[in-house]
């Protein structure tokens, strides 16, 4: 028989093992040989599960199966949980991560109907560490909006957005390291932080157009509190290092205290929108901040006043800095070559 060089036929990698009601679930990384039973969980899938796993009304077959083993084992890893005996035995679920960089990478999972109520919470978990052993520190998922487990998962772990342009698809990030994804280290400066959303923000698309990377944090979940840092008293890695905050929170209690936090934390060096109704219930911190736009009604506009309010908050000798390194240079605006 001829070796399969991804598949050597060495010891198979168990992370786990678990006795479960009479049951043995073994979680393991797969090999290429795992391939027809992981098939097999796909093809019991109801015609619904298969859209909001592939997005589309694609039945996988053999050689798609072959294809998401093959890339996800040489760039990442495939983890299936294998019911009883670990070369026979059914497999249950499937999670997989492929990096589109050295420290992002985009994540998927199954888990079969059978077997659902627990599983996925488990078994994400034990990806990400996995993927965090590996060097990964954001796992993205390109999911549904209508698929509410799997946002109901993610959620749980304390998630943010990248802002899609196809508003039926959320990418969700998770962070490795931390219960709060971080800023990935190449993304573009400025940085603006849009809390309270369930996803999307309107002025995403200008932003990004004007050269801003934008993040959406959903800010702390009403009784789900306890995951967002800042009302712990701890750092949220995605606050320390944006450029800008915009509140998009009702004016309430929980939006209260995050202002709060968010002073103590040093407001300053992080100028921030709020809306009149969050001006007018919490008129002494919005005294405080520089941003003077309602983030609700304004779309482009709330950009340009984000990129002033960035300068303004800038350190004079940072400030010093930028005009050196933007000598000669005018931007898109009044470069020739800026193309149409
Ligand atoms: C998404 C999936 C992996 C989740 O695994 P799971 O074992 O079903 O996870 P759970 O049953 O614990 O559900 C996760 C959470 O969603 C909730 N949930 C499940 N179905 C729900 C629904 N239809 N509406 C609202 N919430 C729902 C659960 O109550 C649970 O929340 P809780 O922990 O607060 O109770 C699994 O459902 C699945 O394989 N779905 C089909 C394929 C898919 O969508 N993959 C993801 C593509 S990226």
């Amino acid at each position: 028989m001829t070796e399969d060089p991804h598949d050597p036929g060495g010891e198979r990698v168990i992370l786990e093992e678990l006795e479960l009601s009479g049951r043995h679930l073994t979680v393991c990384e797969a090999r290429p040989s795992d391939a027809p039973r992981v098939l097999e969980m796909y093809q019991r899938l109801s015609h619904r599960d298969t859209h909001l796993r592939f997005h589309s009304g694609f039945r996988p077959n053999a050689a798609f199966v072959d294809n998401w083993l093959d890339r996800s084992t040489r760039k990442g890893a495939v983890l299936i949980v294998i019911e009883g005996d670990t070369e026979t035995g059914p497999v249950i679920a499937d999670a997989g991560y492929i990096p589109s960089d050295p420290q992002t990478a985009e994540l998927a999972m199954t888990i079969d109907p059978e077997r659902r109520g627990w599983l996925g919470p488990y078994l994400l978990d034990v990806m990400v560490e996995h993927a965090r052993a590996a060097g990964i520190t954001n796992l993205v998922a390109e999911v549904l909006t209508n698929n509410c487990a799997m946002m109901t998962l993610l959620r749980a772990r304390g998630c943010a957005f990248e802002p899609s342009s196809d508003l039926s698809v959320a990418r969700v990030l998770i962070g490795t390291e931390a219960h709060t994804p971080v800023w990935a280290e190449g993304a573009p400066r400025p940085r603006i932080l849009i809390e309270g959303s369930s996803g999307s923000w309107h002025g995403a698309r200008a932003a990004q157009q004007a050269g801003i990377a934008i993040m959406v944090c959903p800010g702390p979940e009403r009784g789900r509190a306890h995951r967002c840092p800042l009302l712990e008293g701890r750092q949220c890695p995605l606050v320390d290092d944006a450029d800008a905050v915009i509140i998009t929170l009702p004016p309430d209690d929980v939006t209260g205290r995050l202002l709060e936090a968010h002073e103590r934390q040093g407001l300053r060096s992080q100028p921030m929108a709020l809306s009149d109704a969050l001006r007018e219930r919490f008129g002494d911190i919005a005294d405080r901040v520089t941003f003077e736009l309602d983030p609700l009604v304004s779309g482009p506009e709330t950009v340009d006043a984000a990129q002033a309010a960035i300068a303004e908050a800038r350190d004079p000798d940072d400030q010093q800095g930028s005009q050196q390194a933007n000598d000669g240079c005018g931007g898109p605006d009044r470069c020739d070559d800026a193309g149409p």
